[in-house]
């Protein structure tokens, strides 16, 4: 691990990263098209320099700044990724060099967040395919093959985390899995990885100018979020999903005010929520849980966001234990509920919340609070992770492909198409565009 004590010049990083995020938002009015351009090449870019090395212009509006994912490349064969169990208190990043220990690092809550799982799994699984890259195919095969798995089983709810192997496991396969060629090997794996984390960036951006049309839009007043957990850069990398609505709304020019959950039993809002948004300046509270229910019952939340693990084919949406919860009460007190999520974490494979897998986790998270015990050492304990919000409670999904109202069966399948065709869109116009660069650099 690498441990860097609290450094303010790192601090400053993140906060120009949020000045970035939301620079980026207050376009979002009118100009996202740019930052849908740019995103994807600049996703590139940044993730292969050291965050202090384009300090220089860090200030010219819309250049590169600083941290835009919880992680970052040290080398061509190490990974960086934000330490999430020690914030707010201390940041420190660990070292990842190949699957196994991205593995460790998602099972372990280093890194967390259904969205940045999926990016780190992918990477991780390119650098093992870096570090094979002289082994016998066989061999190579079977190293691949182990290694997806061990990503794959590393936390069962979150489907991205499954769907960036799988990719990479397609591109392999592609390729031809007892092809002699490891250096070419390794160099696809690397560029799958890297497409995912660059079109993650494009569609949080695009989700999140989704997401300022569906917000209420007081006019003498904020509008007020209440939200769970966390679904910030730290949680997705780049701008986040429900968070990154929240940045693009206030840049947007609107005022608005966050009732931020503490999130029991892993503190995910107290600690990481919190602190991104302090970082971002957006104006918010913190409050226990069980506190949302009066607030909705006196009129103070507008609107619910929150982000998704896993959204299965009619709706159902697994999220962080508590969302359920949420979703009743914004029922009973008609707050609209929306569930914010790239489409990646849609799985239209599993046909309903019921066939969704929910993790359990130790029951030292619930006997103790940053590790004192808080209950009679030896209680028995019940700790899910996450819950199921049925689909009937769900009022929108916002999503890179628009805002999708129910049924969800109908308008999640039509998104998937629109992604789909999108994607192979873009696929054929970089096909397109290679033999021309090719030509005008030869
Ligand atoms: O257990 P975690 O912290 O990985 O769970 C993450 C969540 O449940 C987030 O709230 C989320 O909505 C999915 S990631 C944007």
């Amino acid at each position: 691990m690498t441990d860097n004590p609290p450094d303010p010049s790192r601090r400053q990083f993140f906060r120009r990263f949020a000045g970035d995020v939301m620079v980026g938002a207050s376009r979002m009015a009118g100009v996202v098209e740019e930052l849908r351009e740019r995103s994807a090449a600049e996703a590139r870019e940044l993730l292969g320099e050291d965050a202090a090395g384009d300090a220089a212009g860090a200030d010219a509006p819309g250049a590169p700044t600083g941290f835009r994912t919880p992680f970052r490349f040290e080398s061509d064969e190490a990974l960086l990724v934000i330490d999430q169990r020690e914030l707010p208190q201390r940041l420190v990043e660990e070292r990842i060099r190949n699957a196994p220990e991205a593995a460790r690092a998602i099972r372990h809550m280093v890194v967390r967040g259904a969205p940045a799982i999926g990016q780190v799994a992918a990477i991780g699984l390119a650098l093992t395919a870096r570090q094979a890259r002289s082994a016998r195919p066989y061999a190579r095969r079977a190293i691949l093959h182990g290694a997806a798995n061990t990503l794959r089983t590393a936390r069962p709810t979150a489907v991205n985390l499954r769907w960036a192997v799988d990719r990479l496991m397609a591109r392999f396969e592609a390729i031809g899995e007892t092809s002699p060629d490891g250096e070419a090997i390794a160099a696809a794996l690397h560029d799958e990885a890297m497409a995912i984390v660059a079109e993650a960036t494009d569609d949080h951006a695009r989700l999140a100018e989704a997401g300022l049309e569906i917000l209420p839009n007081p006019e003498d007043r904020p509008v007020r979020v209440l939200t769970h957990c966390n679904t910030g850069p730290l949680a997705c990398g780049q701008f986040g999903t429900a968070l990154g609505i929240v940045q693009a709304v206030q840049l947007a020019g609107r005022e608005v005010k966050v009732w931020v959950d503490e999130t029991r039993p892993y503190l995910q809002g107290a600690r990481l929520t919190a602190w991104e948004l302090q970082q971002a300046g957006v104006p918010h509270t913190l409050i226990p849980d069980m506190a949302a229910g009066p607030l909705m019952a006196r009129g103070e939340v507008d609107v619910v966001l929150v982000g998704a693990d896993r959204i299965a084919a009619n709706g159902d949406t697994a999220n962080k234990i508590g969302t359920y919860t949420l979703a009743v009460l914004a029922a009973r007190h008609d707050v609209p509920f929306v569930v914010c999520a790239p489409l990646s974490s849609v799985d239209l494979a599993t046909p309903s919340g019921a066939d969704i897998p929910i993790e359990e986790r130790s029951a030292e998270e619930v006997l103790t609070v940053r590790g004192t015990p808080i209950a009679p050492a030896g209680t028995p304990v019940h700790n899910p992770a996450f819950d199921v919000t049925p689909a009937e409670l769900i009022t929108a999904i916002v999503t890179e492909e628009g805002v999708l109202r129910p049924p969800f069966e109908a308008s999640l399948a039509a998104a998937a198409k629109r992604r789909a065709r999108r994607a192979s869109a873009t696929a054929r116009s970089h096909a397109e565009a290679a033999p021309r660069a090719e030509a005008a650099s030869g």
